[in-house]
């Protein structure tokens, strides 16, 4: 038997960077997920087939081979590789394990792909060996993994991927989970820009280093608008809520973290009928997201792909990880 398990992806529709320090984040689950099978393997190597993200390899202990690809996304890897050994540990049993990874998630562009594939890892694992682990352990496993990736992480994209739905996270205080009847019309456009999300949360702590006071109250305002977003979105006051991410990205740009790219993106999607549109995650490149009403929508999506980037629409998923034991037969790639 084979234990395997999905994870959504995300977005931050407010509060990224500032969470980081202090103030709510509000983060989405999305409908495209990450997918792993754990298998059993005879000796003591955690073996990760991830063809279609471009690399596959395996540890022995903490070291890496590769098999193919090259070494960039080696933090991610050993995160997985952590997050396998971490999962045996807590359920005491010593194995060898094969990880296979799909991912329908973009990678490094803001959309939470190393923590669903984590997620999706400890949750595969933990089905392997018969475990019932909580979500909230799942999530914590999958924290120290994001460790490795991200440096000092927040914990926002590891809870919303294990948990699904809308969710406000501040922290030290934890999540609060919420309820929006029906759809709310949000695309993403993908700069198709790779980046690092260690990075960019290190250029704003240099730049805070600089710039304490006014860079306090820049993140207390980002704190704000979160906060009001949250009700406008409760609310479903798309009017509103198109301001406040409008005001949001202002600030996000003032901090370093947007680009020419981004920019544009989000001036394009305002100039064809978008109500707001800003960056979402760490910036530096990855996606932004802009929110339209259901006529123009369409629109929207156009002019961005006439910009040299990709786009599409996402509906928010309350599914977060799930996981069951699958014969080998049933194995699909
Ligand atoms: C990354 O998805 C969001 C950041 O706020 C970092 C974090 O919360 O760990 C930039």
């Amino acid at each position: 038997m084979l234990g395997e398990a999905t994870a959504p992806g995300k977005m931050i529709l407010f509060g990224e960077h500032s969470v980081v320090y202090r103030g709510p984040a509000v983060v989405l689950a999305i409908d495209r997920r990450a997918k792993v099978i754990a298998g059993k393997r005879d000796d003591e190597k955690v073996y990760i087939d991830a063809d279609n993200l471009g690399f596959s390899g395996y540890f022995e202990g903490d070291e890496y081979h590769a098999v193919r690809g090259k070494a960039w996304r080696g933090r991610n890897l050993a995160a997985l590789n952590m997050s396998t050994r971490k999962t045996m540990e807590r359920l005491d049993v010593e194995s060898g394990v094969n990880l296979k990874v799909r991912s329908m998630i973009p990678i490094a562009v803001g959309l939470g792909s190393s923590a669903a594939v984590n997620v999706a890892t400890v949750g595969a694992v933990q089905r392997l060996f018969d475990g019932d682990l909580s979500k909230e352990e799942i999530s914590n496993i999958a924290f120290e993994g994001e460790t490795i990736i991200h440096g000092k992480p927040s914990g926002v994209d590891n809870n919303v991927s294990t948990f699904g739905g809308v969710m406000s996270y501040e922290r030290g205080k934890g999540f609060n989970h919420h309820q929006i009847e029906g759809s709310i019309p949000f695309i993403i456009g993908n700069t198709r820009k790779k980046r690092s999300t260690k990075k960019m949360v290190e250029t704003v702590a240099v730049l805070r280093e600089r710039n304490p006071a006014l860079m306090d109250n820049v993140i207390d305002v980002m704190g704000s608008i979160a906060s009001e977003g949250l009700d406008a979105l409760l609310k479903k006051d798309l009017k509103r809520l198109g301001d406040l991410m409008n005001i949001n990205h202002g600030l996000l740009s003032s901090i370093g973290v947007s680009t020419m790219k981004l920019e544009t993106l989000c001036h394009t999607a305002r100039a064809n009928g978008a109500l707001g549109a800003k960056l979402t995650g760490a910036g530096g490149g990855g996606c932004m997201i802009a929110l339209a009403e259901e006529t123009e929508l369409a629109e929207v999506e156009r002019a961005i792909r006439r910009r040299k980037s990709d786009s599409y629409r996402v509906s928010l998923t309350d599914r977060g990880v799930e996981s069951r034991r699958i014969e080998e037969k049933n194995a699909d790639s």
